[in-house]
C-alpha cells in the first residue's frame, strides 16, 4: 500500500515538473501562484453595489466577491451577452445587470433609476471600475479621437455618475463608499498618453472628493493595480492559477483578478472606514522601478 502510495506521488512529481519546464519552454518562466482569500463572512451583508465595467475582468471579480459577501450587485457594461454570461457565472439571484456605456453622459439619470430599482434602492456603494487603455504613445504621437476615447470613458463618464449618485446620497443623508479603480500608471507620471493621464486625474479626483465628502458620510478611495490578468492586457490568455509569470514585474508574476477583489472587499468593508482618499497601490512592486 505505502509502495503504491510512493509511486502515485512521485508520477504526480514528475507529471508536475513536465509542466513546469513546458511553461518554461512556452512562456518563458513558471511562477505557480497560490491565491488566498479571506473567507466569505457577510461583510457586505444588506448593501446594494453598483460596479461600472462589471461584466469581464478585475470588475467582474469585485461584483463576486462583493455578492459572495452578502451584497446585491448592479454591474453595468456595453455587451449585453458578455453581461449575460458574468450574470449566470457568479451568484445570479444577487447580481444585475444593465447595458450602460459609461462616456453617455445623457444616460446617467435613467441608468441610475433603473439600478436603484433593480437593486431595492439606491446603491450604497460604487466601484467605478469601468476604464479602457489607450496604448502607450509619446505625447508627440497622441491621437485626439483616441484621446477623446479614453478621457470620456476613464474620466468624464466616471465624474458625472460619481455627482449624480452623491446628490442623490446627500439629499437622503445616506452614508455610502466609492471606490475608484484607477492604474499604477497614474503613479508614474504622464508618460503613456491618456490613459496615464486619466489615471493620474482619477488619483487627484479620489484625493479631492473623498476630503470634501468625508464630514458628509461618504467615504472615497481607490486601488492602483499592476499588470492584471485580464483581457485588456497585451499578454494574453493567460491562465494565473496555471503559471503567473511576467518577467516585468518586481514579483515576477501577474496579479490575478480576485487579488484586486479581495483588496476591495476589505476597503469597502466596515473594518477600513477610516481610510479617506487614498489610493492604495497594488502592483506586486511595479511602480517602485521607475
Ligand atoms: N488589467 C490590468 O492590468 C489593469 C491594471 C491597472 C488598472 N486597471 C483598470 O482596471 C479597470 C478594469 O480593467 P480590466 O483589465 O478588468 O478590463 P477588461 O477586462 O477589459 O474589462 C473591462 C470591463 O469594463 C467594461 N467597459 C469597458 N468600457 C466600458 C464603457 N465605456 N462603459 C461601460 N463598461 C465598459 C467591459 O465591458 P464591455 O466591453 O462590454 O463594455 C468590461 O466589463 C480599468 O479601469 C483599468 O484601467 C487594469
Amino acid at each position: 500500500m505505502r509502495l503504491k502510495q510512493a509511486v502515485v506521488a512521485l508520477a504526480a512529481k514528475i507529471l508536475a515538473s513536465g509542466h513546469a519546464l513546458r511553461q518554461i519552454w512556452t512562456k518563458g518562466g513558471f511562477v505557480p501562484v497560490r491565491l488566498c482569500a479571506v473567507e466569505a463572512s457577510n461583510r457586505l451583508e444588506g448593501k446594494r453595489v453598483l460596479v461600472t465595467g462589471g461584466s469581464a475582468g478585475i470588475g467582474y471579480a469585485i461584483a463576486k466577491k462583493c455578492a459572495e459577501e452578502g451584497a446585491v450587485v448592479a454591474i453595468t457594461g456595453r455587451s449585453p451577452d458578455r453581461l449575460a454570461a458574468a450574470v449566470t457565472s457568479a451568484l445570479p439571484d444577487q447580481l444585475h445587470s444593465v447595458v450602460w456605456d459609461v462616456a453617455d453622459l445623457s444616460l446617467v439619470s435613467s441608468r441610475l433609476d433603473e439600478i436603484t430599482t433593480l437593486l431595492g434602492g439606491e446603491p450604497d456603494i460604487l466601484v467605478n471600475n469601468a476604464g479602457i487603455l489607450g496604448g502607450h504613445h509619446s505625447v508627440l504621437e497622441l491621437d485626439e479621437a483616441r484621446w477623446e476615447q479614453v478621457m470620456s470613458t476613464n474620466l468624464k463618464g466616471l465624474t458625472f455618475l460619481t455627482a449624480e449618485l452623491c446628490r442623490r446620497w446627500l439629499r437622503q443623508d445616506h452614508k455610502a463608499k466609492i471606490l475608484n479603480i484607477s492604474s499604477m500608471r497614474g503613479q508614474l507620471g504622464v508618460k503613456d498618453g491618456p490613459y496615464g493621464m486619466s489615471k493620474w486625474a482619477l488619483d487627484g479626483f479620489t484625493r479631492g472628493l473623498g476630503l470634501e465628502m468625508a464630514p458628509r458620510g461618504i467615504i472615497v478611495n481607490g486601488i492602483a493595480p499592476g499588470v492584471v490578468a485580464t483581457e485588456s492586457i497585451t499578454v494574453k490568455n493567460v491562465d494565473v492559477e496555471s503559471n503567473a509569470f511576467f518577467r516585468s514585474a518586481p514579483l515576477g508574476r501577474l496579479c490575478a483578478p480576485f487579488e484586486v477583489a479581495e483588496l476591495a472587499v476589505f476597503m469597502l468593508s466596515g473594518a477600513a472606514d477610516y481610510m479617506v482618499g487614498q489610493t492604495i497601490v497594488f502592483d506586486g512592486g511595479y511602480s517602485l522601478k521607475n
